[in-house]
Formats: C-alpha cells, sequence, structure tokens
C-alpha cells in the first residue's frame, strides 16, 4: 500500500467534485506512457521547446555564464537536460528533483554518463513540499515541459514564489510555458490517435487498484481531454461510462454515468500572462524566446 497515494485519493474521490492529483500519474508505466507521448505526432511541446533550446542555445548560454549549477524540478527522462547543459558553459553541478524515484534514477545516470566530470545530486521529493537543496546559492532552477501549466494559476505563482525562496540569493529560471493556441490542436495534443494519452490516464487507476486496493473495473472509465475557454487550460478527466460503486480505503465510491474524475490541468499562457505572474511571484523577466509558429515560449527569470 502507498499510504500518501492512498490520503490523496481518498480526499480527492470523497470530494463533490471528484479528483486525482496528477502527481500520481507517474509510476513506472506513467513514465514510460509519458515518455512515447512525447514523441507523438500531435504532441507539439516537447519537440518544440526542445527546438527552442537548440535555436537558441547559444543566447541562453550566453546569457547564463559558466559554472552553472543547475536544479531541475520534474525532469523526467532527463533528456532536455542533457540538451540543456550540453549548451551551456561548463556546467558545475545539476540537481534532479523528482517525486518519481526510479525515473529520477535514469534521469542522473543519463546526465551523469553524458556529463562526467559534473557533479549529479539527485533528490527524491515532492516538490510542492518543502524540501532542502544540497547546493548553496546562486542556483538556476529548470523548469521545462510546462510542468507549470498544471498547477492552478493561484498556486502557480505561490509555487514560484516558493521556487525563487528555495534557490536562493541571485536565484536565476529557465522555464517553459505552452501558449494558447487553437483548442483543436490543443486538443488532439492530449488525446492522441494512437490512444497513448488514454493509456496513461487510465493507468492512474491501474496504479490505484495495485497500491491502493481500489476495485476499479477499467473497462468503466473513459480519458477526455478538453478544452476550458474561461480558464484557459486543458482538462484532462475519466468519465464513468455507467452508474457505478468502487471499493476503495474502506468506502464504496459511488460514480453517476458521465460523472468524472480530474486528473490533470495544463495551464496555457499567452506571455503578457505569464510574465505578470513570474512578476508576481517576485521575479524578472531576463528574455524569452519562442518558436516561429508560437506554439510554445521558454524564459529566463531572474531575481
Ligand atoms: C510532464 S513530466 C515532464 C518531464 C520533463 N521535464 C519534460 O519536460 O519532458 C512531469 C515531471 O515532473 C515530475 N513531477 C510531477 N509532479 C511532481 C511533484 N509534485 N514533485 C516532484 N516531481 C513531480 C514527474 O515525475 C515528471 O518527471
Amino acid at each position: 500500500m502507498n499510504a500518501a497515494l492512498v490520503a490523496d485519493a481518498l480526499a480527492g474521490l470523497t470530494a463533490p467534485r471528484k479528483t486525482l492529483p496528477c502527481k500520481w500519474l507517474y509510476d513506472a508505466t506513467g513514465t514510460r506512457l509519458f515518455e512515447e507521448i512525447t514523441t507523438l505526432p500531435e504532441y507539439y511541446p516537447t519537440r518544440t521547446e526542445r527546438g527552442i533550446f537548440d535555436r537558441h542555445g547559444a543566447d541562453i548560454a550566453a546569457r547564463i555564464g559558466p559554472r552553472a549549477r543547475v536544479v531541475e524540478f520534474g525532469p523526467g527522462d532527463g533528456v532536455k537536460a542533457v540538451q540543456v547543459l550540453g549548451h551551456l558553459r561548463s556546467p558545475a553541478a545539476y540537481v534532479p528533483v523528482d517525486i518519481a524515484a526510479d525515473w529520477l534514477k535514469d534521469a542522473a545516470g543519463r546526465v551523469a554518463r553524458a556529463f562526467p566530470a559534473l557533479e549529479v545530486i539527485p533528490v527524491v521529493a515532492d516538490f510542492t513540499q518543502g524540501f532542502d537543496l544540497p547546493l548553496a546559492p546562486p542556483l538556476l532552477g529548470f523548469f521545462p515541459g510546462s510542468t507549470i501549466g498544471n498547477f492552478r494559476r493561484e498556486d502557480a505563482a505561490s509555487f514560484l514564489a516558493r521556487l525563487r525562496a528555495a534557490l536562493g540569493e541571485g536565484a536565476r529560471l529557465l522555464i517553459g510555458a505552452d501558449l494558447v493556441k487553437d483548442p483543436a490542436v490543443l486538443v488532439a495534443a492530449y488525446d492522441d490517435a494512437a490512444g497513448v494519452t488514454a493509456a496513461f490516464n487510465l493507468n492512474l487507476l491501474v496504479r490505484l487498484n495495485r497500491e491502493g486496493g481500489a476495485d476499479f473495473d477499467l473497462g468503466g472509465f473513459r480519458h477526455q481531454a478538453v478544452w476550458n475557454a474561461e480558464a484557459e487550460r486543458i482538462e484532462i478527466h475519466l468519465v464513468s461510462l455507467r452508474d457505478q460503486g468502487v471499493a476503495f480505503g474502506g468506502r464504496r465510491i459511488a460514480f453517476a454515468a458521465g460523472e468524472t474524475i480530474h486528473t490533470e490541468d495544463s495551464h496555457k499562457y499567452r506571455p503578457d500572462g505569464f510574465r505578470a505572474l513570474a512578476a508576481e511571484a517576485g521575479w524578472r523577466e531576463e528574455a524569452l524566446w519562442t518558436d516561429e509558429a508560437g506554439l510554445f515560449s521558454v524564459w529566463l527569470l531572474g531575481t
């Protein structure tokens, strides 16, 4: 049993509008599926952000300067870290922070193999909770992939402020934020034709069955991605296909047909909106890079 997962899931599934925190999407199957998502034709964020890092790598490196000590929040497979560290001038240290311990090991190993002289110090932690960093300031935070989009706007502001405090004096942050665009493009990116994102989302129920002792019938739910125009976010849900009950945590959780579990948000930003969010959190814009089609943004923020 995974006590933290069970506590989070019980709170979420007994709320008036059912939710599950997206940080639990990343078990071994979830991480493998996410890696597959990043290669799908509909999923533009990864290749677009990587294109920005390559196209503007020299400028990014010049602005960041030599001997950077980089702290990455949620490195995933570590591929973007290898790419960006490869552009930087003699980076001195790399601290990946992730809740998914096995994936973190892979990411740290990938970076250490690519840069044998680099000090690599992985930290297993939930970055939404307090944690200590093993290096003294000044530090460069690295937060790609628009993971910031998983936070509600008000939570994003307080999270960015906490990152600034955690990184300490002289903090800087290289951060990726996905941009508002045609809803059809957005929905396709989160509901691909091959059904990989659907499998990624449904895996949360597999995980609750395995690690939380629940008895979800996987055939009783389907994946749904919707654009919430007012909040400018993609919402990911699991829709109950019928009236049903699920045994979990000593209770029976009732689902009406059509009722959903809201499993993830991906907020999209406009450049002005992101600039204002960063400013609210005490960050100042040093540079902004985007791709030619204006799909994605990468920012260097300072204090
Ligand atoms: C969407 S993936 C992005 C991976 C990679 N940064 C990229 O750009 O492709 C989110 C990453 O953040 C991690 N993560 C999500 N929530 C987290 C949390 N609360 N604490 C620590 N890591 C978290 C996941 O395990 C995963 O590595």
